[in-house]
């Protein structure tokens, strides 16, 4: 990957858009607003997910001040930004279009497709695929060259990185503005190589895919889940990826054995538990019952 490029190339922004109003995408809108204070607008499949994405925001903006961290007069000017749509046509004057959908090959390639119809031929798209290929994310655009991957980490809020993904088709202009944007946003960015997993996730995919594994051999997941309490890290395994998300925490580890089988396990335990939704019942004090 490039060292860090040029900032005198960063376009500005002076609207973003958001497609998914999911969870993770609406965290990010909501940092969007504060940060960039420009008017931004969610999209998604239907009505009702754009209404509960905004409706997110807005009570996270009141909950801001709430807590004092801002005051009554800007929670009103930045909830008036964040508008919730399902035309892509509001779209038409971003200059900064970010996605968070289902992660699969084919359902983000054609967003980019669709919204490409309605946006500047050089407005940037971001993607915040988390182990998918950003070339081919790409690969039916127009003008693939303005595609970045802008990878955020769960909870938004408190996690300061951000991957920015240069893609072997990314231009300098891209890469550029997606610094300048991780920089207002506060975070810490680093530039990665268009690789499965990029970098965090494919160490934490071994991570989270050896505890994984070791239930699936024998070991009780309450026994795995603790057995690293007194190594320093924030969170259990089995935490981490109901933090994640059941779903997309296997559908990373997929990701990664297709990439790399003889590295990476599959586990099938982890899709049932997936669709069972949650891994154990917990007590009070949040350890697994029973340990
Ligand atoms: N959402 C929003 N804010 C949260 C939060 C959440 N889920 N959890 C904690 N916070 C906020 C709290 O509100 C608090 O904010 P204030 O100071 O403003 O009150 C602040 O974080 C600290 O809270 P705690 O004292 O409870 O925090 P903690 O010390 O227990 O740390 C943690 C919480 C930061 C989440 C920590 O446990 C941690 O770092 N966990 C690991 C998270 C991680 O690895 N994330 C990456 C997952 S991988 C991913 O997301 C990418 C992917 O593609 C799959």
């Amino acid at each position: 990957p490039a060292g860090a490029p040029d900032k005198a190339l960063a376009k500005k922004i002076t609207k973003v858009g958001v497609i998914g109003a999911g969870l993770m995408a609406s965290q990010f809108a909501l940092l969007f607003v504060r940060r960039l204070q420009v008017p931004v607008v969610i999209t998604d499949l239907d009505q009702a997910r754009v209404d509960k994405g905004v409706a997110y925001i807005h009570d996270e903006i009141a909950a801001l001040e709430g807590k004092g961290r801002i005051t009554q007069d800007e929670a009103n000017r930045l909830q008036a930004l964040v508008t919730g749509t399902t035309d892509k046509s509001d779209f038409a004057d971003c200059d900064w279009v970010i996605e968070a959908v289902f992660e699969e090959l084919g359902v983000k390639q054609d967003v980019f497709v669709e919204i490409e119809k309605h946006i500047a031929p050089d407005a940037i798209l971001a993607t915040n695929t988390s182990s998918l290929s950003v070339e081919k994310i790409g690969a039916k655009l127009a003008h693939p060259e303005r595609l970045v991957g802008f990878h955020f980490f769960n909870p938004v809020a408190v996690m300061p990185l951000i991957e920015v993904v240069n893609a072997p088709q990314t231009n300098e202009v891209t890469l550029s503005t997606a610094m300048v944007v991780a920089a207002k946003l506060r975070k810490n960015a680093v530039i990665t190589s268009d690789s499965p997993g990029f970098v965090v996730n494919r160490v934490l995919a071994k991570l989270l895919g050896e505890a994984m594994h070791a239930v699936d051999t024998g070991t009780p997941f309450e026994v795995v889940d603790h057995a690293l309490d007194s190594f320093g890290l924030p969170m259990t395994p089995f935490e981490l990826l109901e933090l994640v998300g059941l779903k997309v925490g296997a559908h990373v580890l997929d990701t990664h054995h297709a990439a790399f089988p003889d590295r990476f396990f599959e586990s099938e335990n982890l899709h049932k538990l997936a669709e069972y939704g949650k891994i154990l019942e917990r007590d009070v004090k949040g350890k697994i019952k029973g340990f």
